[in-house]
């Protein structure tokens, strides 16, 4: 059977911690010039209908390290971006790849695309979810501080795509999270009404950070949403992290954030370069997480 990676919830936890595991061995291989070519001639398919930095990056040189190749693909360059439909989008290019991904806006399309593939689809980001962050987000807290198991995690700020796929890791990886968003900013009410053993809503800034292990964020204004951009800033007053709300945190609390980062905005200044920040790490994780991923999803382990 084909697997897709459209959320976290397609991964099992048991499968999920597997796969951290293994792109903590390949990311040390990696670097020891042990690694092995395990898709070797295989192709990724890239769909991009937003922009991207590090998924682009990470997933062309992961696919290129593991022994195949990455096809870059965006949407103003294909016949998707002219309207054919995603159903023969998806026949026609899983016929001739052996696994893709997709960045675009409605998680549905996501969806559809993988109900039409014969080869297995990865959300490389929707409105709704970043599940591959995710997997970076993971295995950066696993190699800083251990499994996260038992933690609390406190995110704040929009309650966005991030956010909703770290209400999914709360779920798959058995850890509390504080969220802390302005009123008309939440996440998705069935979401947090599922999982509302482990989710804490506040309207403090200080008060969701106290006793936390992990902090994150992310962008006031995900793509998609510039026009917002103004009446955001307005919103989310007050939603800054600084190292002064950081030091409300646990003392051995690590700071997140998927990046591209607004200083200024979600962040001040030096939060990112403070002694709690793991943000390059993370970053750098998106390449060994998704090189698991993929040898997962096709069949490698
Ligand atoms: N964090 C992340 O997905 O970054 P890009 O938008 O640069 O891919
Ligand atoms: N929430 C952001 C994440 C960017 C990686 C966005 O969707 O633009």
């Amino acid at each position: 059977m084909t697997r897709h990676f459209l959320t976290l919830m397609d991964l099992s936890p048991a499968e999920l911690k597997q796969v951290i595991q293994r792109a903590i061995l390949i990311k040390k291989q990696h670097r020891d010039e042990t690694a092995v070519r395990t898709l070797d001639g295989k192709v990724l398919g890239m769909i991009f209908e937003k922009s991207s930095t590090r998924t682009r990056v990470s997933f062309e040189s992961g696919i290129a390290q593991l022994g195949g190749s990455g096809l870059f693909l965006s949407s103003n360059d294909t016949q998707l971006g002219r309207g054919e439909p995603i159903e023969d989008t998806s026949r026609v290019i899983s016929s001739m790849v052996d696994i893709i991904m997709i960045r675009t806006f409605s998680h549905a399309s996501v969806e559809k695309f993988a109900s039409y593939s014969r080869v297995p689809i990865i959300n490389a980001l929707t409105d709704s979810y970043h599940p591959c962050q995710l997997l970076a987000d993971i295995q950066t807290y696993t190699e800083h501080r251990g499994d996260p198991q038992g933690k609390t995690v406190v995110w704040i700020g929009d309650g966005n795509n991030m956010c909703q796929s770290y209400i999914n890791a709360a779920k798959q990886c058995d850890f509390q999270l504080n969220i802390a968003c302005p009123d008309g900013y939440k996440p998705d009410q069935a979401l947090l009404d599922a999982n509302s053993d482990r989710i804490t809503l506040f309207d403090n800034v200080e008060d969701a950070v106290k006793n936390t292990d992990w902090v994150v964020t992310d962008t006031w204004a995900s793509m998609g949403q510039e026009e917002e951009k103004q009446a955001r800033i307005d919103a989310f007053n007050g939603f800054q992290v600084t190292e002064e709300l950081m030091s409300h945190a646990n003392t051995d609390a690590v700071f997140m954030h998927c990046l591209p980062a607004y200083r200024g905005m979600e962040i001040n200044d030096t939060v990112m370069d403070s002694k709690y920040s793991v943000v390059w790490d993370e970053a750098e994780n998106r390449l060994h997480a998704q090189k698991a991923l993929m040898e997962f999803l096709l069949g490698k382990f």
